[in-house]
């Protein structure tokens, strides 16, 4: 199994800084790369704030977060991020173009031993790996935002994806003190998107209907089924609950089940006036008055705490 001791990000956005901060702080030096320096300024600033809640709420030291800082480097040259590391890891825009044309660039300028990653939540592998000429160092390392402090990763392999590249992927996963789960083949949306999608569909299904409040609505998930579900899963949860319970909660429910396929009405009637949520201040709910990046920071505190308990 290929020692990683080197690592780079690409692309520096929402995804990928949190991504190269867990490396950063694992041990590992991090190159982070993107195309501009203004997006690489305002990441090293991000992930020193990040870094700074995680001293104030004692899950690190300020050495920690110190010597994090100091295994990083950030750079516009593609070249230097790649060259001379183990692992490389894409969290470019979601553009199947976008991301052919890195990957193919990127085999070029690294040795076959290198393992190069994607964080894609919608592209199959195997599209993004069309005109490679080794597939099998391909991979997805699918983290959840916000990257440094959500341990799921799903990990998803093609069928040309070395077994010795899983492997150690897998052991570089629980190295960063993330929770790995391999996925046996290849599906949209991988399995915590897919589940996730399934609920909002319905949350926006009962909304539309007038059942009740978007507000009330997210609490019966934030305080009932979601209260559990950091610790027992849907799967679990049947056993819990009995199995001729469950059959019978099927059985009634699923033909009362949303099966549309378009988008929810009122999303699209928001997105075609331009309020896309805390970016905008204008979402389901109004941020005009409250400050995002507070709301950011409690989100994140309470996020530490939980992972605290789960640790
Ligand atoms: N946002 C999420 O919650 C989330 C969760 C999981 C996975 N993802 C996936 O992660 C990836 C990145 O998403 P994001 O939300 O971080 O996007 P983002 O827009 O926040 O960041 C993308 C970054 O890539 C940079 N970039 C653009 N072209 C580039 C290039 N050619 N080379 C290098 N950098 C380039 C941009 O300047 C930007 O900084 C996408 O594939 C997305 O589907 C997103």
């Amino acid at each position: 199994v290929l020692i990683v001791k080197k690592v780079a990000v690409l692309g520096a956005g929402l995804m990928g800084r949190g991504i190269a901060q867990l490396y950063a702080q694992a041990g590992y030096p991090t190159h982070l790369y993107d195309i501009n320096d203004k997006f690489l300024e305002s990441a090293k600033q991000i992930i020193d704030e990040n870094l700074t809640l995680m001293v104030d709420k004692s899950l690190i030291t300020q050495g920690d977060k110190q010597a994090a800082l100091a295994r990083m480097t950030f750079t516009t040259d593609l070249k230097q991020a790649v060259q001379e590391v183990e692992f490389i890891t894409e969290a470019v825009p979601e553009i199947l173009e976008l991301k052919l044309e890195l990957f193919k660039k990127v085999e070029q300028l690294t040795n076959p031993g290198t393992i190069i990653a994607s964080n894609t939540s919608t592209i199959p592998l195997s599209q993004m790996v069309k005109g490679i000429t080794q597939p099998n160092r391909f991979i997805i390392t699918h983290f959840f935002n916000p990257a440094h402090l959500v341990p799921l990763v799903e990990i998803v392999k093609t069928e040309q994806t070395s077994d010795h590249v899983i492997e150690t992927i897998m052991n570089l996963m629980k190295r960063i003190g993330k929770k790995p789960v391999l996925l046996k083949k290849e599906v949209p949306g991988f399995i915590a998107n897919r589940l996730q999608a399934a609920m909002v569909r319905e949350a926006f299904y009962l909304l539309n209907e007038g059942v009740a409040e978007a507000e009330d609505i997210d609490t019966a998930i934030t305080s009932g089924p979601g209260f559990r579900w950091a610790f027992i899963g849907p799967i679990e949860t049947v056993d819990y609950g009995g199995l001729d319970t469950w059959k019978r909660v099927i059985e009634n429910l699923a033909p009362e089940l949303d099966k549309t396929e378009a988008a929810p009405q009122v999303i699209a009637d928001l997105v075609e006036k331009g309020h896309l949520g805390t970016k905008t201040g204008q979402g389901i709910y109004s941020y005009i008055d409250t400050s995002v990046s507070e709301k950011v920071k409690e989100r994140d505190m309470n996020f530490i705490e939980l992972l605290k308990i789960k640790k």
